[in-house]
């Protein structure tokens, strides 16, 4: 079984490759920051509690975070196996990551961790268009990714594409220097216990796609 987290800066590619290996697995993809926004959208009230974190680039409170993911990870559609894109963004969520795969007799067995510089990261948000269809929400580039068929729309399902509330420059500095911060030391945690795969995400998108696989073994 695989359950194996993404980790990286912000802009690394962890969505992006996520969706790709969710694809070839047959096993879905559980990202905090897209669950959040779905929230926000339907102006629920975690969505209300949320979205002032989201929108500054900071971090939402552990509690609320480790809820939802306590109850997300242990859905049906998760029992063969699930990719986690966002969690554990510090090494306490890294612990209650730990407690939650306990109680359901699972463990991470892969962490893919994407490196890119800062000047890379922000070069890819400035540019970046998201599905607005919360039941598709694929990733686009202006100029890396365009969609094929028409620019400002997603290839899969037809929806409007649009920007991020929080790829603002002031939130991506933010939330870069939350990355150094706080999710660095997560890269070490999990390095200790060597299921950690290192990816140049510096790469162009298929490429780094040929690296997670081969790191996988799929
Ligand atoms: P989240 O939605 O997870 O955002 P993030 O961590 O800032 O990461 P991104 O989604 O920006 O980057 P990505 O690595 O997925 O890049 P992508 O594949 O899109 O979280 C949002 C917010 O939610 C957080 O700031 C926080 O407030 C909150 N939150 C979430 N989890 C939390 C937690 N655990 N605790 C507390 N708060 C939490 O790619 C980016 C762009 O680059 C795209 O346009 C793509 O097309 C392009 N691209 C990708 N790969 C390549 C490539 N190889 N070459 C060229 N272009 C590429
Ligand atoms: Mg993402
Ligand atoms: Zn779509």
């Amino acid at each position: 079984m695989y359950n194996i987290i993404m980790i990286g800066p912000q802009g690394s590619g962890k969505g992006t490759q996520g969706d790709k290996i969710a694809e070839k697995l047959g096993i879905p993809t559980v990202s905090v920051g897209k669950l959040f926004r779905a929230e926000i959208d339907r102006n629920t009230g975690l969505g209300r509690d949320i979205s002032g974190y989201i929108e500054r680039g900071e971090l939402v409170p552990d509690d609320l975070v480790d809820q939802v993911m306590s109850e997300r990870l242990a859905e049906d559609d998760a029992v063969n196996g699930v990719i986690v894109d966002g969690f554990p963004r510090s090494v306490a969520q890294a612990d209650v990551l730990d407690e939650i795969f306990t109680k359901l007799n699972r463990q991470v067995t892969h962490v893919i961790y994407l490196t890119v510089s800062d000047e890379e990261s922000v070069r890819r948000l400035s540019g970046r268009r998201v599905c607005s269809n919360p039941n598709c929400g694929l990733t686009y580039h202006v100029e890396f990714n365009p969609p094929k068929k028409d620019a400002n729309f997603c290839d899969r399902c037809g929806s409007p594409l649009t920007q991020r509330q929080d790829d603002t420059p002031e939130a991506i500095k933010r939330r870069l220097e939350l990355y150094h911060k706080e999710t660095q030391p997560v890269v070490d945690f999990y390095k200790k216990r060597g299921i950690l795969f290192a990816i140049d995400g510096n790469q162009p998108i298929g490429q780094v796609q040929a690296a997670i696989f081969s790191a996988l073994g799929i």
